[in-house]
């Protein structure tokens, strides 16, 4: 081997290893069929910068012994500087293991998820993100792990692929929300591994309080008929502990004048809204004129809504001497048409009649000239 070529494989080695980060954490955990790797954490610095102290990996037993691993070990265990490479893990992985260099120890516990056949990802394996409406939102593929070897990145939403290029870069919409698979396929060895990382994206609604707001119009009028009930239904878009209440001068102790405890509430578009009913039974002259206001408040803002009952404009006769009026008139209507009807079609004969009677009139005139 040449000196240029060793060089190049020495440095080849050293960018592959170096930008690998060193895994300090205790509580590893990893995908069944993809590529892994634990990387042992230098606590104190090499006497030499040259000097690279050799590792040794240990595999614990059922027994908690520890067995030695060496290339012989396993076929997709491979060693690399400080780093222990699995291509790929596989369940039957998981365990302890633990590094010596020098005087160092240092362990980890490896848990290896099963793959699921159904999704491309495992819910156990994803990051939890949360972005707030309207502010930015992105999402890159990027694995500096493995950014030497990775030969092609893709990107999913819940396991469907977005079109290229693999990134996301908007103002977040509540629609954003979901899991978002980053694919980073890697070769070694002339085989192809895929490495996914997930991350599961919330939208959620800005810190900023809204401007509490009651919805339609600000002066309602109701039409009621006396003797009824009425249920003012005040619909409201609130922040979660603004005040919503009803108000109208009244004393206390009518009991047909009742207030819903509780809101109803739901969130729209990521907007809380809210409403409230206000039941007024048995309609006495009493209630009507009065103003009965809805109002929604917090330390900022106030809004109200006044609704007002009003008597329904009613026909003042009974509803059935009513309904056989317009019988009356619909059959009194019909019996007209019918006639007129009937005087066209024997116009003839109706003149004839007519004459006849004229001449009668005529004969009996001139008898009484005669
Ligand atoms: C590292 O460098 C020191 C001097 O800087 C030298 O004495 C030593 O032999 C070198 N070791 C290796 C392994 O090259
Ligand atoms: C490293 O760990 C092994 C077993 O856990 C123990 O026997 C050994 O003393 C440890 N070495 C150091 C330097 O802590
Ligand atoms: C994803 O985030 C949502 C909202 O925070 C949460 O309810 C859900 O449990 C998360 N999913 C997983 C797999 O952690
Ligand atoms: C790279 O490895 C470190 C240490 O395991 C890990 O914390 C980090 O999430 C990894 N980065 C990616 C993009 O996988
Ligand atoms: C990966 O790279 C090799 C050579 O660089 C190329 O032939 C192959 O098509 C690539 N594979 C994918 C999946 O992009
Ligand atoms: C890796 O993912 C690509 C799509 O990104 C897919 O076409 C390929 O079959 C996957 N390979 C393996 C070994 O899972
Ligand atoms: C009150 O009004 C809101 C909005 O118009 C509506 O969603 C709700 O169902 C109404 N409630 C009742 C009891 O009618
Ligand atoms: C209801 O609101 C109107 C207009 O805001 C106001 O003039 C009236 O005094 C209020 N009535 C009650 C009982 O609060
Ligand atoms: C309270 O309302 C009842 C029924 O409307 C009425 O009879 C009574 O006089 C009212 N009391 C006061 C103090 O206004
Ligand atoms: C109103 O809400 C409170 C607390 O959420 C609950 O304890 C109570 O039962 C509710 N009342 C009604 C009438 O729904
Ligand atoms: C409605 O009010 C009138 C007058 O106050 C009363 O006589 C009648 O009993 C009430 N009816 C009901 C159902 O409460």
């Amino acid at each position: 081997m040449h000196r240029g070529e060793l060089l190049l494989v020495f440095f080849v080695l050293t960018v592959t290893s170096a930008s690998k980060d060193c895994i300090s954490r205790p509580q590893v955990h990893a995908m069944e069929g993809e590529p892994f790797y634990l990387k042992f954490c230098e606590t104190s610095s090499p006497v030499y910068k040259n000097e690279t102290a050799t590792i040794r990996w240990f595999k614990h037993d059922a027994f908690h012994q520890r067995v030695e691993l060496n290339t012989e070990s396993s076929s997709r265990i491979t060693f690399n500087g400080y780093d222990l490479e699995f291509w790929p893990v596989e369940l039957e992985d998981k365990g302890t293991y633990s590094s010596q260099v020098r005087n160092d120890n240092q362990s980890w516990t490896l848990t290896v998820i099963q793959r699921k056949e159904h999704s491309c990802f495992s819910e156990k394996l994803v990051t939890n993100k949360k972005v707030e409406v309207k502010k930015a939102l992105k999402v890159t593929c990027e694995n500096p792990n493995y950014s030497e070897l990775i030969n092609h990145t893709s990107l999913y939403k819940n396991c469907k692929e977005v079109i290229n290029p693999p990134m996301i870069q908007k103002d977040a919409e509540f629609g954003d929300a979901g899991y978002y698979s980053c694919v980073f396929s890697v070769l070694h060895n002339g085989k192809q591994y895929n490495i996914t990382k997930t991350t599961n994206i919330t939208v959620i609604q800005g810190n900023s309080k809204i401007t509490p707001a009651i919805l339609g119009r600000k002066f309602e009028t109701v039409e009621v008929e006396l003797g009824k009930d009425v249920a003012l239904n005040c619909t409201a878009l609130l922040n979660e502990n603004d005040m919503f209440y009803w108000n109208f001068l009244s004393n206390n102790s009518d009991p047909n004048v009742h207030e819903d405890v509780n809101k109803t509430a739901w969130t729209f578009e990521g907007k809380l809204h809210a409403y409230k009913i206000l039941r007024i039974g048995n309609i006495t002259e009493k209630y009507l004129s009065v103003l009965y206001n809805c109002t929604v408040a917090n330390e900022e803002a106030t809004d109200t809504k006044s609704f007002r009952l009003v008597r329904k404009e009613m026909v003042d006769i009974p509803g059935h001497v009513f309904r056989r009026g317009i019988f009356v008139a619909v059959f009194i209507s019909v019996a007209v048409v019918c006639g007129v009807i009937l005087c066209v079609i024997y116009k003839v004969d109706l003149v004839l009649f007519y004459r006849r009677l004229v001449e009668r009139d005529e004969t009996l005139t001139g008898n009484i000239l005669k």
